[in-house]
């Protein structure tokens, strides 16, 4: 089956009043017509039309990978209006699937029976049964539970606004009967729009089958106008997304308070304390625990490593049984090896860390290669940036860097060697020797305190 979705995304969303298309903001920080993109490419055999207009580049642009046909709607006439668009791109023996940009969390296994349908059917709507279906197109059934047609809200009078049950907007049909069904559209209603719906009413008349499949969650097909469905929208798909990870055994403490941007992939007896955020892709091993306030983005964390809380880390790899934060600050380009420290209010950038290092306290080290049982002491900083260059600092196997000293790059300091603290080390320490840069210390016997007069 050649199934061709077509996704409108013309639309402008005035409602969000945002300077950038509607179809582009995000739920669980992916926009929301990226959603529609991966739910209709999953769906197998078939391609992706989608119908822009308002903001037509920004939309287009923000898929720069993805084989799509794009077909403008210059002007916005209504949603049949927007699939006449599409008619050149649409073959007679297609199975064409509507989808709306706006509709985010619409799944595949709710799309693919609505698409199975076309065959035995001519004519498949989404459709679901709603306490609140104000605003919405209805179903209008007769008296064998045939359906009729769809009416809109402003089109409706009273009896027909009672009924519950609402056109979800996406529907299946066959090509070659659709193109003919939308050639018949005019815009004589309310509104004086084409109203994609009214397909409904000509394929009744044409003897056509028409079916529908119903959906049960009525978060699949909300369609997001303003900020308070979209935060709606939000919650329930993370709660969704946390809920199948409790499901692969992890312990979320708080399942409102774990959020998830991206793919996560974890192992056995995995705890996440509140407000975690998680971005990208993650991949977190067994036994790990990630306390309170962690933002992890785009990083794999090896198995029995404790992430202490208030700890960011990004594009980073940790290797097993590291100890994290808290307050640690793990940035781009970082490796740490396993067994390795780094405490509180430590920043990382672009450095590997050998096995069994530690970095205890309030130090920054940048563009380093460290080897593995080094002690980096207390308020230790790599000058990595002259303003211009970024150098690199070399340091060895077991080496002891005393607190208070400024590695000032590029510069190595051998395997063995220490350093002795409040340096500034600034040419290269030999291996197994003390290496220290401070003025002598000295003692003044008659010095006396400045005296406070009484
Ligand atoms: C539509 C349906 C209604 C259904 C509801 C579900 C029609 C006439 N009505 O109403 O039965 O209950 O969706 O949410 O189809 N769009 C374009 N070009 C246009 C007009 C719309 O691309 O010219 C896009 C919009 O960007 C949006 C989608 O189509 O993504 C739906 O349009 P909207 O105006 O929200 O339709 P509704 O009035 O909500
Ligand atoms: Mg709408």
């Amino acid at each position: 089956m050649n199934i061709k979705s077509i996704i409108l995304a013309a639309g402008k969303g005035s409602r969000m009043r945002s300077d950038l298309p509607k179809v582009m903001h995000t739920i669980g920080g992916k926009a929301m017509l990226h959603h529609v993109v991966s739910t209709c490419k999953s769906l197998g055999a078939g391609s992706v039309i989608g119908v822009v207009g308002h903001h037509a580049e920004v939309v287009m642009n923000s898929l720069p990978n993805e084989e799509i046909t794009w077909v403008r709607q210059e002007d916005q006439l209504g949603t049949g209006h927007a699939v006449m668009q599409t008619i050149p791109e649409i073959d007679d023996n297609d199975v064409v699937l509507i989808a709306y940009g706006d509709v985010p969390l619409v799944r595949t296994e709710t799309l693919k029976p609505l698409c199975d349908c076309i065959g035995e059917y001519d004519f498949a709507l989404l459709t679901s049964k709603l306490d609140n279906p104000f605003g919405l197109g209805r179903i209008v059934r007769g008296s064998n539970n045939e359906i009729l047609e769809i009416v809109e809200e402003k089109d409706a009078d009273d009896e027909i606004r009672k009924i519950q049950e609402i056109n979800t907007g996406i529907v299946a049909a066959k090509g070659a009967h659709l193109k003919r069904w939308l050639s018949m559209l005019d815009n004589d209603n309310a509104q004086k729009e084409y109203y994609l719906t009214d397909c409904v009413a000509h394929a009744v008349a044409e003897g056509a089958k028409v079916t529908s499949v119903d959906c049960q969650d009525p978060n699949e097909v909300q369609g997001v106008n303003n900020r308070q469905q979209q935060a709606m929208l939000e919650r329930a798909f993370q709660l969704n997304q946390v809920n199948s990870l409790m499901s692969e055994g992890v312990t979320v403490l708080d399942p409102s308070r774990l959020d998830i941007r991206g793919s996560v992939s974890v192992g056995t007896d995995v705890l996440i304390d509140i407000n975690v955020v998680l971005i990208g892709d993650v991949k977190i091993g067994d036994n790990v625990t990630i306390e309170p306030n962690c933002i992890l983005e785009n990083a794999v964390i090896g198995s029995g490593v404790t992430v202490k809380a208030n700890s960011v880390i990004e594009d980073a790899i940790i290797g097993d049984d590291c100890d994290i934060g808290p307050f640690a600050r793990i940035r781009p380009g970082t490796v740490l090896s396993s067994r390795s420290k780094v405490g509180n209010f430590v920043e990382i950038k672009k450095s590997v860390v050998g096995e069994g290092s530690k970095i205890s306290h309030l130090s920054y080290i940048g563009d380093t290669e460290m080897g593995s049982n080094v002690n980096i002491g207390a308020g230790t900083i790599t000058c990595n940036y002259d303003g211009v260059n970024k150098f690199k600092t070399i340091i060895g196997n077991d080496v002891f860097v005393g607190s208070d000293s400024q590695l000032v790059a590029p510069v190595k300091i051998s395997d063995g060697s220490t350093i002795g603290a409040g340096s500034t080390i600034t040419k290269d320490a030999p291996e197994q020797q003390l290496t220290l840069s401070r003025s002598k210390q000295i003692s003044i016997p008659s010095w006396i305190r400045p005296q406070k007069n009484k």
